[in-house]
């Protein structure tokens, strides 16, 4: 573990996040929280996290070469990615002269950002069960691979998130627009996207996983009770903790989600993404980070996803206890603008068993994530009630000037 220490000092503990967005947001309280010293990067001033931050810095994380100076100029013991899009060869450069320590590491950190690598690791290396996928870098590749796939499938960018980019097939009609679509999702012009049978699961879930290090240093796991969330457009709209599932099919997720981080190895929280159909689990995808589906266990356990990535990255115990069944619902911006305002939110408030987490974002689009409703109940579907009508109450609106 480190030792803690008094931030703006020279026993201080700082820690870099690569991403100021509203994950990062909570990361960074909870590291302020221990006396860390935090420095928020974003590619856009004013980020969330920037505002809870000692110190924030807006770069292009993408340029290598300004990332590397920004680091050697701040010289933090941690470098934490909050997002994919980071030039991940500074990573490894930074990792590889000892300048800082990379969460959970800079392989993981590269293998993640990019579809194929992951999907490779998982299915190739490791066995685990996945879609049937192939990759393709023109149309008609892409027209080639869906017979041997087969329709309907799912076309995505590699190197996306957040659905951008991504279309289901379901005639040979759709291919060009699935094509075009992609291309301008991406997050790179590689071209290069994956196309993936369509599994039809009962449901899909996170399990958080948490890698740290126990008592002597030894390296531990725990997993979170498993959070049921429902994509819409490839975003998600509405989480809920726990998700109900057989004890059976619970072991067989678990034993996924502790295979695919333990090749990926370090410290934190990973967000192991699978889909369930009665007793059979397939491994979607993983972020080496919290998960946005996540934001959940900021009312349904003591310890969030948040918190326990600030304990795990500094090597501290951690206990992923349940307390309570709850539930999240996303608030759009719905409009487009600066310096919106919110109206509803007493209303909101006012509904048993609520909280809010209003992001702080400078800037509104229609389909951006402004804040988050959280709810708790008895049981789930009480919570999810909650947790809708919450977030139903906001609106977003444009404030006069
Ligand atoms: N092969 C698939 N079969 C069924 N649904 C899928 C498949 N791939 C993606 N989806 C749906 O789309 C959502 C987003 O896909 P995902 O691969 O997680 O992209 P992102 O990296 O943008 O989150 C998933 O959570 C799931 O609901
Ligand atoms: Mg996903």
């Amino acid at each position: 573990m480190m030792r803690l220490g008094s931030p703006l000092s020279t026993s201080a503990v700082r820690v870099m996040l690569l991403g100021a967005g509203e994950l990062g947001k909570e990361v960074a309280i909870e590291l302020q929280r221990l006396g860390v010293e935090v420095i928020a990067v974003d590619r856009y001033p004013n980020a969330p996290a920037h505002q809870v931050a000692h110190r924030a810095h807006v770069i292009d994380m993408n340029n290598a070469d300004a990332l590397h100076a920004l680091i050697v100029r701040e010289r933090p013991h941690l470098v934490v990615p909050e997002i994919e899009a980071i030039a991940t060869q500074a990573l490894m450069r930074i990792e590889n002269e000892g300048l800082a320590e990379v969460i959970p590491n800079a392989r993981a950190a590269q293998l993640t950002m990019n579809r194929e690598g992951i999907r490779r690791l998982a299915a190739e290396t490791l066995g685990l069960p996945t879609s049937r996928y192939a990759f393709a870098d023109s149309l008609d590749e892409l027209r080639q691979i869906c017979e041997q796939i087969g329709i309907p499938c799912i076309v995505k960018p590699v190197m996306s998130s957040s659905g951008k980019g991504q279309s289901k097939v379901n005639a040979l009609a759709d291919l060009e627009a699935a094509w075009e679509y992609a291309q301008t999702g991406g997050r790179v012009e590689s071209g290069r996207v994956i196309v993936e049978s369509v599994i039809d699961f009962d449901f899909e879930i996170t399990l958080l996983v948490v890698r740290t290090n126990g008592p002597e240093g030894k390296e531990e796991t725990h997993i979170c009770q498993p959070i049921g969330h429902r994509q819409e457009r490839g975003d998600y709209v509405e989480s809920w903790q726990p998700q109900a599932m057989p004890p059976k099919t619970l072991e067989r997720a678990c034993e996924i989600a502790r295979a695919i981080t333990q090749a990926l190895g370090g410290r934190g929280v990973f967000g192991v993404e699978l889909f369930v159909r009665n007793d059979q689990v397939w491994f979607s995808e993983v972020s080496p980070r919290p998960h946005d589906t996540g934001m959940v266990t900021m009312i349904t356990q003591p310890l969030s996803e948040f918190a326990l990535h600030a304990r795990a990255i500094l090597g501290l115990p951690v206990s992923t206890e349940l307390l309570t069944p709850g539930a999240s619902a996303v608030i759009y911006g719905g409009i487009e603008g600066t310096g919106i305002a919110f109206e509803g939110v007493a209303d909101a408030l006012a509904i048993p068993g609520t909280d809010l987490r209003l992001f702080g974002k400078p800037q509104a689009f229609p389909r951006r994530r402004m804040g988050v409703a959280l709810a708790y109940a008895g049981e789930v579907g009480l919570a999810r009630e909650r947790a809708r009508e919450c977030a139903a109450h906001v609106r977003p609106v444009k404030a006069p000037n």
